[in-house]
């Protein structure tokens, strides 16, 4: 195939930050070939393919032996496993210390750090072995994935770049993921992630048993939160490798390791087809909606992904996200009210500065509410907001902060609460409340004076006691 090709309106141009081209869409059934014409028609099984290429579905594979040396996964979250637990209290994490640089030519500079070998898991809930549950992860590698690839069975991941590009090669093709995008990897797709800018950073959500889902939108109509076509997925590209050395493939499955070795490279795939893609998101994109006359929207209405649980209506996760937006309303109570709720909220920064009181956030740090335990901004916040003049405000300027908001109560590994290799807490100290003051018993007077008017006895005066 040679000469320009004519621009699509279904499919994107290269730039300088990402060089790869992407179909665009969410949830759709691509088809995509490197080699034109090799795709079967109207069938997936021809007796002979074109060129005789092998045709697949995705599944996978034999030759699985144990891998011990690595446990840095947590997959079952109950109370018996030690390694995690159940904790009430608020946490905040620092971010986690970025690697120093690796330098692959030189000799003694040992092997580096690569993207599965940094993962560590914070917390999680459920199984992946009964379909079920998820866990939240956090990496820091400083190496690219060289002749290894990882596939993980036990789920799909959400990973967020905090600092450095991903540039992550999947059997359906390129994606280029800098800090603000996301990118969604399904179980079962073999992918390695090379660093073009060195050390990275970053977030991982990772759901057992379901797919990421848009919301459903209902009254928002067609025209605000993530727009499904400004999802890309890759497309088709495959490599030719003659040099015949080993490939590791590593496979998760329900948290430990495997590993299978093969003298080609996974990443062969000369055309597919199909609706099992990953795909990026950039979330400067998302379109903010809000009250524009008076009170706050439920922070669902900043959910960019969700995932459905297995009671029906209700979502296992929601992926939140905090951009710049205004602030219109009059007469409200503008920072987040006080509240308990039903999910575990997690909440991390890419980039910019983060607005809460009650706890500090670093962009790569994260923190952590657990379910139904009472939380909201410090006394002199709602101070402030209580006495200022509301005037029109952007807020979350240059700022990409977001909130996994999790239907489920979470377990914390031990990992993450006791640190190892620089990983740090800054628990907020509770006697931050103790300034918080009751003021309705300085308005007794008041309060006394409208009880009157009603008929109704004043505090603290004892009604008549009725005798038989
Ligand atoms: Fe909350």
């Amino acid at each position: 195939m040679t000469g320009a090709t004519a621009r699509s309106a279904f499919t994107t141009e290269p730039s300088s930050a990402d060089p790869h081209t992407y179909q665009t869409g969410f949830g759709n059934r691509f088809a995509s070939e490197a080699v034109p014409n090799v795709l079967p028609q109207g069938m997936n099984a021809p007796q002979r393919v074109k060129y005789d290429l092998y045709s697949e579905q995705l599944n996978g594979s034999s030759f699985v032996a144990p891998r011990h040396q690595i446990q840095h996964f947590e997959a079952c979250f109950s109370a018996a496993n030690r390694n995690v637990e159940f904790v009430a209290a608020q946490q905040a994490w620092d971010p986690l210390p970025l690697l120093l640089e690796h330098d692959e030519s030189s000799p003694g500079s040992g092997s580096g750090t690569d993207f599965v070998e940094s993962i560590r898991t914070i917390a999680g809930q459920g199984d992946p072995t009964l379909r079920e549950g998820i866990a939240i992860h956090v990496y820091s590698a400083n190496t690219s994935m060289v002749k290894r690839a990882f596939c993980n069975n036990d789920g799909d991941l959400l990973i967020l770049p905090q600092r450095g590009r991903l540039n992550i090669q999947t059997e359906l093709g390129w994606l280029m993921v800098r800090p603000g995008e996301l990118v969604v990897i399904q179980a079962g797709l073999r992918f390695r992630v090379v660093l073009p800018d060195g050390p990275v950073r970053g977030y991982i959500q990772e759901i057992f048993g379901a797919h990421y889902d848009l919301p459903d939108l209902g009254p928002v109509g067609s025209n605000g939160m993530a727009l499904p076509r400004d999802f890309e997925s890759p497309v088709a590209s495959f490599d030719i490798e003659v040099d015949k050395s080993t490939w590791e493939i590593m496979y998760k499955l329900a948290g430990s390791l495997h590993l299978c070795q093969q003298n080609h490279t996974p990443f062969d795939v000369v055309a597919w087809h199909g609706n099992l893609v990953p795909y990026k998101y950039a979330i400067e994109k998302f379109i903010n909606l809000a009250n524009v006359e008076k009170d706050q929207a439920d922070p669902t209405i900043y959910c960019v992904l969700t995932a459905k649980s297995k009671i029906p209506g209700v979502s296992l996760t929601d992926f939140l996200v905090f951009t710049p937006k205004w602030i219109t309303t009059k007469d409200t109570f503008r920072p987040p009210y006080y509240h308990r709720n039903m999910s575990t909220e997690i909440m991390g920064l890419i980039y910019g500065r983060y607005n809460g009181s009650s706890h500090v956030l670093e962009p790569g740090g994260l923190s952590y509410e657990a379910s139904y335990m009472p939380h909201g901004e410090t006394y002199e916040t709602w101070k402030d907001a209580t006495t200022r003049e509301l005037k029109l405000e952007r807020v979350f300027e240059d700022t990409i902060a977001f909130m996994f908001h999790i239907s489920v109560p979470m377990f914390i590994t031990k990992w993450a609460l006791r640190g190892e290799g620089g990983r740090s807490l800054h628990p907020s100290s509770p006697t931050q409340w103790d300034m918080a003051k009751a003021h309705f018993l300085d308005h007794l007077d008041e309060v006394n004076l409208d009880l009157k008017a009603a008929g109704l006895p004043s505090l603290g005066e004892e009604e008549e006691e009725v005798k038989p």
